[in-house]
């Protein structure tokens, strides 16, 4: 189970012959013994939260022009999104009693040779995210569409791509299976997605390249699926393995999908095709929830962890991330949020190759004197961040991490300043002129092009 193969070598070994976890005394001796887990962090990371929700809720209520019916949707689907936050923040405590009970917990690696690398820290809390996900975004069909609605099909295959990746990530978190069958897994959980696909079959080119490739649209065909199921292997396996310190699994995940839903906002405020905003709407659908459960989630996983979230958590939030950006149709500019996990898939390769050994865990090297992470030659960019930046306490180096992921979300923004900026001054000094608002002008430029 967990524990097997979650300890430090120390523990792996202690645990190699673990005690029998089914009977009802080791189950009783268990949840006698193991304390309660620490309170989460919600306030902080509810008030840290406003840095993103208020200009959020401006674009939608204020900024722009979205249709009433459409509000109301994303209305609805934040209100359930809260419900969620709570339910999980409430059933995660509950939870880690029983997978402590079931010997389901992993050591801190990075508090090795601390009083609190020897505490059994809950794993596979994803799996209360997950089915706290699935309930309400279930739920919110009921309030969004109607019988007959050509949206239901995808919307329904999507959350059965979901479920079966929760499901195979708890089966890989229980079992633990070799890392060439983990990558496999996010493979066939994209099954029911599709096959069920009759969307279109064209991506949208950015428009940063559009003066280089000739063209605004590209039909791939069939290579679209193939595409498709690629990316969503990628963000699987790239959240996966973009891991290992506190934080840093949901914290990735959060950033993400904030990314997601402001560029869904953007795209649904400067649109007048309906089916084009639907498709975002359809993807803000699927990330309110994702954002809200993993909040609930990265209030017990941020530094110090009371619980790990499991790869149960990393499949997941790979997959509906992969599922949002497919149906939403912006699958390329999603890789542009993901750029951090390309660094880190590319530093990787060699280990993951078989070219270099690949041991159990590629982590950064922890000394209990200091509190302090060193870099390890393991190809892993929390390594190379620790060998470029010096020696870091582990919630500093996530943080900066995290700072390192939010950039990209910007980075659309960057790309369209390095393609319109020497247009957009002489527009500035003919804009001044006429006395209109710079911002206006921007927004145009940019937003409409
Ligand atoms: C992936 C990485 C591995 C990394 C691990 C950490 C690859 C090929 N695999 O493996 O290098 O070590 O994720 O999640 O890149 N843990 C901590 N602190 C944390 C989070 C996890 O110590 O903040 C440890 C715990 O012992 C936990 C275990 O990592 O039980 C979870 O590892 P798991 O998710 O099973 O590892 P993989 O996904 O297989
Ligand atoms: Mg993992």
């Amino acid at each position: 189970m967990g524990a097997r193969k979650r300890a430090t070598p120390e523990a792996a070994t202690a645990a190699a012959k673990p005690p029998p976890p089914t009977t009802a005394a080791t189950a009783a001796a268990n949840s006698t013994t193991d304390p309660p887990i620490a309170p989460p962090k919600a306030g902080q990371i509810l008030t840290t939260s406003l840095i993103f929700f208020v200009p959020y809720a401006y674009l939608i209520f204020s900024h722009y022009n979205i249709e009433p019916d459409l509000k109301r949707s994303i209305l609805i689907n934040s209100v359930l999104s809260s419900v969620a936050f709570l339910v999980t923040l409430s059933m995660i405590p509950v939870a880690s009693r029983y997978v402590l009970r079931r010997n389901l917990f992993g050591y801190d690696i990075n508090k090795k040779g601390t009083p609190q690398g020897s505490v059994k820290v809950p794993e596979s809390l994803g799996i209360v995210v997950g089915i706290v996900f699935l309930v309400f975004a279930i739920l919110f069909q009921h309030f969004n569409f109607t019988s007959d609605s050509i949206w239901l099909v995808e919307y329904n295959a999507a959350l059965a791509s979901i479920c079966f990746m929760i499901l195979l990530g708890f089966v890989d978190d229980v079992l633990d299976v070799p890392w060439r069958v983990k990558l496999v897994l996010p493979s066939i959980a994209a099954l029911p997605l599709l096959m069920a696909y009759a969307g279109h079959t064209t991506i949208v080119i950015p428009k940063p390249l559009v003066p280089y490739l000739g063209l605004e649209i590209l039909d791939l065909g069939w290579i679209y699926k193939l595409y498709m199921w690629l990316l969503a292997i990628f963000c699987t396996n790239s959240i996966n393995i973009h891991a290992g310190i506190n934080g840093l699994e949901v914290g990735q995940t959060i950033v993400i999908a904030c990314a997601i839903l402001v560029h869904n906002v953007m795209q649904i405020g400067v649109s007048s095709d309906p089916e084009y905003k639907q498709a975002h709407a359809f993807s803000i659908y699927l990330v309110q929830p994702l954002l809200a459960t993993s909040m609930a989630l990265f209030s017990y996983n941020w530094y110090p962890s009371s619980v790990f979230v499991g790869d149960t958590y990393t499949y997941f939030a790979g997959m509906t991330m992969a599922v949002a950006g497919i149906l939403g149709h912006f699958s390329e500019t999603l890789l542009i949020f993901f750029i951090p996990q390309v660094l880190n898939f590319l530093l990787s390769l060699p280990q993951l190759s078989g070219y270099i050994p690949c041991p159990r865990h590629r982590l950064p090297r922890f000394d209990p004197q200091t509190g302090l992470l060193t870099g390890t030659n393991d190809g892993t960019l929390v390594n190379l961040f620790l060998r470029q930046f010096g020696r870091k306490s582990e919630n500093s180096l996530c943080i900066l991490l995290l700072v390192f992921q939010a950039l990209h979300g910007h980075l659309l923004l960057l790309l369209f300043l390095a393609e319109v900026v020497p247009g957009w001054l002489v527009q500035m000094r003919w804009q001044l002129k006429r006395k209109q608002s710079l911002v206006v002008t921007f927004q145009r430029y940019y937003l409409t092009g």
